[in-house]
């Protein structure tokens, strides 16, 4: 089995189980929830950070690489966990935050306190003549991207929060260092790694100002100089264990770059998220408003990426959640009537296309964006901060809250839903980020219902399965039609036939005739939808597969 089989499960650790009732989810917590995990028969887990973090930014502040919070477990369960994961065959991928580190680091810590060597980790920088900071780059959380550098009158560089403070990786001691750490935890069993926003780290010597309407952020994102770190960290690291699954989070990439970092010739990296199609409900690019998700523009995107890297032989991988996204129903679904249909149409979308398909926890339950009443149920830095940005640009409070509510990175946060018990089943003490839909959507529910966790586990099922899932190639399809987003697959003599309604509608499909009069079979449906016809009515939020196949022989399965 290799990547393209896998199915890869995101725990958000905080938010997972809370095993000793403190109301925050902790390792031992993941490991009583392992049977569950097993069931789905997921391959691998990534797990967000659970570094020792003073968690300014929820744990992407690392103040030591090689240790485990204590508030989240020790090392001995770390081992633990791994250990009871390879009984059930599932691996391990740990995320590496290697573009910046808490400023309570040690090595921001000597830096503060004199040492050249540690100035020579970060970016520091002159303040302009006037005093201003060294350019007018913006922290993607809000505010300058610059932080006075103790009590001289140089600034240190930060992307994000002023507590994360951006590595020097133009330095190769620093770049040394961080191999070390993936080293480390290799040792330790882990087989997969993300990279946390991995394209921003090639900042160049001399940095400038972003010219008068120019985003400051073309100015250190996928730098060419990323290509080399890449491939010399692959080189120093996890390149030496064959098998080792890799992926790079990429902030505003192109897909000629993502053939780059993907394609196995250039020895970089595995695969990478991009999140193009996450910001088709984003109003003129920008993330804090609130709008309709424009569904063509959907389609192009997902559709550009799967040609444009299988063409480079590049691989994506596959998602519509994670931690810093709001869940997918209520984007691109329906929270109320058709939750149940619209959650297994999204998931089919994505794990029957050409790439890694991705689950965040949560997600194979059919979980939705909680539902709070004021700001300060949101815990997240960047939602408090774009709130006050909001008011200061002058909207009401209702109109900043409405916004907030429907983009803040908290609305996939919040505690996986086990049961319909006090703080969803997930702690007896209250926990960290509120539940609140609950009694409807939970674990045990699903469990018993069985419709979209059943569904999940068909799906995963079908890429171990069947080689066009997992192997084969990709072909546009239907790109005109205004309501269903589909393709086809295409291994040896089959074809793999996908349709998605996105919307709350009946909706007509007239398949080409250079499809029909092949012999075909339903591999999956949401609607129990036994055959393939020429003309279809598609039904609110309905997905099909159908394989076709032409002649007698070839390669069913795998
Ligand atoms: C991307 C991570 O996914 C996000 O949660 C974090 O805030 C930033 N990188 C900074 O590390």
């Amino acid at each position: 089995m290799d990547f393209r089989d896998k199915v890869i499960y995101q725990i958000y650790p905080k938010s997972f189980y809370d095993s000793d009732n403190d109301g925050i989810g902790d390792l031992r917590g993941i490991i009583e929830k392992i049977p569950y995990l097993a069931k789905l028969n997921i391959d691998m887990i990534w797990f967000n950070p659970f570094f020792v973090s003073p968690q300014k930014d929820n744990g992407y502040d690392i103040a030591d690489y090689r240790a485990i919070d204590p508030r989240l477990g020790t090392m001995e369960d770390f081992e633990e966990l791994v250990a009871k994961l390879k009984e059930h065959r599932i691996e391990v991928m740990l995320d590496m935050v290697f573009n910046h580190t808490s400023t309570k680091h040690e090595w921001f810590q000597k830096a503060m306190k004199g040492s050249k060597k540690y100035q020579d980790y970060y970016i520091i920088r002159d303040a302009k003549a006037n005093g201003d900071p060294p350019t007018n780059w913006t922290s993607k959380f809000g505010g300058p991207a610059w932080e006075k550098f103790g009590n001289t009158d140089q600034y240190y560089l930060h992307l994000y929060d002023k507590s994360q403070a951006d590595l020097n990786w133009r330095n190769p001691e620093v770049r040394s260092e961080l191999y070390q750490v993936i080293n480390f935890w290799m040792e330790k069993g882990v087989k997969g790694f993300r990279f946390d926003v991995i394209n921003v780290t090639g900042k160049d010597e001399r940095l400038v100002d972003a010219k008068p309407g120019e985003e400051s952020k073309f100015l250190y994102t996928d730098k060419p100089v990323v290509h080399d770190y890449l491939k010399e960290m692959n080189r120093e690291s996890f390149g030496k264990a064959a098998g080792t699954i890799t992926v790079g989070e990429m902030s505003s990439t192109t897909i000629q770059n993502s053939i780059r970092y993907t394609n196995p010739d250039h020895h970089e990296l595995t695969m990478v998220f991009n999140f193009h199609h996450l910001k088709v409900d984003y109003q003129n690019g920008e993330k804090w408003t609130k709008t309709k998700f424009d569904f063509m523009k959907l389609k192009q995107i997902l559709d550009d990426w799967q040609s444009g890297m299988a063409k480079g032989n590049g691989w994506n991988a596959l998602f519509w959640n994670n931690h810093d996204q709001p869940r997918a129903i209520n984007r691109f679904g329906d929270p109320g009537e058709y939750r149940v249909k619209s959650a297994q149409m999204l998931a089919t979308v994505i794990h029957l296309l050409r790439g890694t398909p991705y689950i965040y926890m949560g997600e194979e339950i059919g979980m939705i964006d909680p539902d709070y009443q004021v700001i300060r149920e949101y815990d997240d830095i960047e939602a408090t901060n774009a709130y006050h940005m909001l008011l200061e640009k002058g909207l009401s409070e209702s109109e900043a809250f409405d916004i907030v509510h429907t983009k803040a990175r908290d609305n996939s946060r919040t505690p996986m839903q086990w049961s319909d018990k006090e703080h969803a089943g997930f702690s007896e003490h209250r926990p960290w980020l509120k539940p609140t839909n609950y009694k409807e959507i939970n674990v045990e529910k699903a469990l018993k219902e069985g419709s979209i966790f059943n569904y999940y586990q068909k799906l995963i099922q079908l890429r171990k399965h069947y080689r066009i899932v997992s192997h084969g190639g990709y072909e546009s399809f239907l790109m005109d039609h205004p309501d269903v987003f589909a393709y086809v697959r295409t291994y040896k003599n089959q074809k793999l036939l996908v349709l998605n309604n996105f919307f709350k509608k009946n909706t007509i499909v007239a398949i080409p005739d250079r499809y029909l009069g092949l012999s075909s079979q339903v591999l999956i449906s949401n609607d129990d939808r036994k055959t393939f016809e020429k003309q279809m009515i598609l039904r609110p939020y309905e997905a099909i597969a159908c394989l076709l196949t032409d002649g007698e022989s070839g390669e069913q399965n795998v």
